[in-house]
């Protein structure tokens, strides 16, 4: 899912605006005005409520605790993404980066070793944060920065050095049996900012680390490579055959010169000769760098949550599930899309929670068959079933709850017989969502009772007729990324995920015209725990009667009218 935020920013009337290009200095500009300058959420002036300095720590031993013997680690914080001109976006830090260090600013790297090293001095360390350094000026403009002392006594690192050290004196990365580092997302930016921003630290790591003498193909035509260099020569041609085939659902294999040309060579001799090219080719290309590791293992780490986090990730679902009871309390007919997102966001800033952990959707009517709609431009919702996907991020952590109401406090019949099977599909979902089963259980239950219920309904002609009214899986787990990462095997004691089940009729589908235009999901989040599922979202009403019993209470926001700004 692409996740977009909003850009917070201030103004100074009389403002000085520096330039510093390639490094220095080069201009002073006093502009007098309004002036927009950027503020990523400065970590030195926020909450304390984030995770503890303890916390990361223990999280960096349990991952150093799984690597072998000579490996390093090196994981890069996310970058500073542009917005337009000299407008970024908020900065967000890479979850896993966050996850092991606690640091929330940009332009850093975290070097995790697996045994102790020993510095020119004779000490030893076995991790290094490299940050971005102090700068009076651009935090005057955009916020305190930690730097090397803060690192130290906020996230309690032992040993953390200015980012430019990591250009400067690199690592030897190749003196490692493994090198564990993160696919790169090739949207490092050289803003020319500063000498030592995430664009500059992993070119120097790509030199350093020998990456940029790899060659680097898709894992898949690495891993036909291996097959083809160990094929037996009774089964040469058989291979060659079956690859062939396989070019039109993996076009990256037809592109590759090796693969192609052992599909091409004509007799077993010729096949041979290329088996021998790519032993060749496989042998010279040996690397310690690894990708797999890291989000291997980080998945498994983060799928499995400590006490600390539910009790943050409790907090952002609870503040999403009253935003949703103010909502319902306050939702009119004459409310459009965009002033519902606003009520949501608003309860979510009056908590305290930092941003939306992912953009809002508010679909009405048929825009809620839109799965990711964030367009909420409707003027007016009516009395279409209003569909609400929304989560407020608190301290990193973020919720995902959806509720769909009727926006004038009465389901019609219509609405009220899709949403009655979307509730007890989802019912039935959570009712698995239990340690040791498979995390597929909850989506298999609900969807046999969709596609019974709109069978039932003569929607669909038999229960097992293919259709699109529920395109989407039930599950995901929740935890820094809406869409965290996990192992997607069995359930495990603390681990959260999402039950949300849908169905979605949009105009023009082959049934009733009757049923056009109308969207359900319920989705609520769920802690799995040795005792049974626990729904930390059910403040938020779920069935018809509590939902149109809250719609009928009355809201503060009954007051609040605005002057109308329309001719
Ligand atoms: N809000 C995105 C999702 O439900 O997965
Ligand atoms: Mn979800
Ligand atoms: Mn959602």
């Amino acid at each position: 899912m692409l996740i977009f935020s909003f850009i917070s920013m201030r103004y100074s009337i009389f403002g000085s605006f520096y330039l510093k290009l390639e490094g220095r200095m080069i201009g002073r500009l006093v502009v007098i005005g309004f002036l927009f300058s950027i503020v990523y959420t400065a970590q030195a002036q926020m909450s304390k409520e984030y995770l503890s300095a303890e916390f990361h720590k223990d999280r960096r031993e349990v991952l150093r605790a799984k690597m072998p013997k000579n490996s390093v680690a090196v994981l890069f914080s996310n970058p500073v993404r542009n917005r337009a001109n000299d407008v970024d976006y908020v900065f967000h830090q890479d979850p896993n980066f966050y996850y092991l260090t606690g640091y929330r600013e940009p332009n850093a790297v975290l070097v995790l070793f697996s045994e102790n090293q020993k510095d020119a001095s004779g000490s030893c360390f076995n991790e290094v944060l490299y940050v971005q350094k102090k700068d009076p000026l651009r935090e005057l403009w955009d916020g305190k920065r930690l730097g090397i002392e803060g690192v130290k006594t906020e996230l309690g690192f032992s040993v953390a050095k200015n980012a430019e050290e990591f250009i400067k004196n690199a690592v030897d990365f190749k003196k490692f049996d493994n090198v564990y580092v993160e696919e790169f997302s090739d949207d490092y930016r050289n803003s020319l900012v500063n000498e030592a921003e995430v664009f500059d630290l992993v070119t120097s790591f790509k030199e350093s680390s020998g990456f940029n003498k790899m060659s680097i193909e898709s894992p898949n035509v690495k891993y036909v490579h291996q097959i083809i260099a160990n094929v037996p020569d009774a089964q040469l041609e058989e291979v060659a055959k079956n690859l062939a085939l396989s070019f039109k659902k993996y076009p990256e294999f037809k592109k590759d010169q090796l693969i192609s040309e052992y599909v091409d060579a004509k007799t077993d001799d010729l096949r041979k000769k290329v088996k021998h090219k790519i032993k060749i080719e496989i042998a010279t290309r040996k690397t310690n760098l690894d990708f797999k590791f890291l989000p291997t293992q980080l998945a498994d780490m983060r799928e499995v949550k400590t006490k600390e986090e539910i009790k943050l990730l409790t907090k952002a679902i609870r503040i999403s599930a009253i935003g949703q009871i103010e909502v319902m309390k306050a939702m009119k007919p004459h409310m459009s899309e965009s002033e519902i997102q606003g009520i949501h966001e608003f309860v979510y800033k009056k908590y305290g929670a930092e941003y939306e952990g992912y953009p809002s959707i508010v679909g009405a009517g048929n825009n809620g068959c839109i799965l990711h709609y964030i367009e909420n431009s409707k003027k007016k919702v009516g009395k279409d079933l209003v569909l609400m996907d929304l989560g407020a991020e608190y301290r990193g952590y973020t919720a995902d709850v959806t509720r769909t109401i009727p926006a004038n406090g009465k389901f019609s019949p219509e609405q009220k017989a899709i949403y009655q099977i979307v509730l007890k599909a989802q019912n039935a979902g959570i009712e698995v969502s239990k340690v040791g089963n498979n995390f597929w259980e909850p989506g298999a239950k609900a969807k046999k009772i969709i596609n019974q219920g709109l069978f039932e309904l003569g929607i669909i002609k038999s229960v097992d007729e293919s259709h699109g009214y529920f395109p989407h899986g039930t599950s995901h787990y929740l935890g820094l990324d809406v869409h965290d990462p996990g192992n997607y095997r069995q359930f495990r004691h603390n681990s959260v995920i999402t039950v949300e089940p849908g169905i979605y009729i949009p105009e023009g589908s082959p049934c009733d015209k009757k049923w056009w235009g109308i969207a359900v999901r319920i989705e609520d989040d769920i802690l799995i725990t040795n005792e049974g599922p626990v729904n930390l979202s059910e403040e938020a009403p779920r069935t018809v009667k509590d939902i149109e019993d809250m719609m009928a209470r009355k809201s503060v926001l009954d007051e609040f009218i605005l002057p109308s700004l329309d001719d």
